[in-house]
């Protein structure tokens, strides 16, 4: 007889919890032509120039991001040896590619505003060229990803009825999965890992924090006007979100990378 459903999820390991995510990911994946193209605007007040300029450049910057990600989730399924990772993995190289055809469809319309943001630009070359799967896991998944929930949270709220919205709600769902998912393989390569190989993750998260605090701040000439509007309440969410990074990290065993 099974045991009841609660016990069950006592005695799931981390690897157990990956191929769940996998089960998740493939049935929730979803298709770009889904977003509403014909029937909404692509970005609220789409008839503005100042605004479309303004969100061509929120765009322009997750456009940076999936294309990273892709590159970032291809290198992991390459190098994940566990069968469970495998599959999972696989669907998630897929949601980035999915990811970054949604906004290249988007971007494609609106005005060039060719502005990248040099320190998501770092971040992503460090996750590529990590030394160890294990710095790659938590900088990106655990940390990168975990953040970006909240992101497309309040993208979604200030693009209801867009084709930017659809899509940032979808993104919420599938980066969720994203984190967790990376949360749970974290879990399986930390638990036995070497006092070395913590005090090298540990490290290379202390490196992590300041890029992440700058690409936090950093924002493209398009947006510079609202930006001095909004700085108290993106300085608030950004110390919530080291607190946040904080807890992730040290919930692994690790070293937490903000002094606060
Ligand atoms: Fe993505
Ligand atoms: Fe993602």
């Amino acid at each position: 007889m099974k045991p009841p459903v609660s016990q069950r999820r006592v005695a799931r390991t981390p690897l157990d919890k990956l191929e769940r995510y996998y089960h998740q990911a493939q049935r929730y994946a979803w298709d770009v032509d889904s977003l509403g193209w014909d029937e909404h605007p692509l970005v609220p007040r789409a008839d503005a120039d100042r605004w479309r300029v303004f969100w061509k450049s929120v765009i322009d910057q997750q456009l940076q991001a999936d294309r990273l990600a892709v590159e970032a989730a291809t290198k992991l399924l390459l190098r994940v040896q566990e069968r469970e990772a495998k599959l999972y993995y696989g669907t998630m190289v897929q949601d980035e590619a999915r990811h970054l055809e949604g906004w290249t469809r988007l971007a494609d319309p609106l005005p060039e505003t060719g502005d990248e943001d040099p320190y998501l630009e770092q971040m992503g070359q460090m996750v590529m060229d990590g030394e160890t799967l294990e710095e790659q896991v938590v900088t990106f998944q655990v940390i990168f990803e975990g953040l970006a929930i909240d992101a497309f949270r309040d993208i979604a709220r200030s693009a209801e009825a867009t084709v930017l919205g659809a899509m940032a709600d979808q993104l919420v769902r599938d980066d969720s999965i994203h984190h967790n998912s990376g949360v749970a393989y974290a879990e399986h390569l930390l638990d036995d890992a070497s006092p070395a190989l913590k005090k090298h993750v540990s490290g290379v998260l202390k490196e992590f924090a300041p890029l992440y605090i700058e690409h936090a701040r950093w924002r493209p000439p398009a947006r510079s006007w609202l930006a001095r509007r909004m700085k108290a309440r993106d300085e608030a969410q950004l110390e919530r979100n080291k607190h946040t990074v904080n807890e992730a990290v040290t919930d692994l065993g690790l070293d937490p990378p903000y002094d606060l």
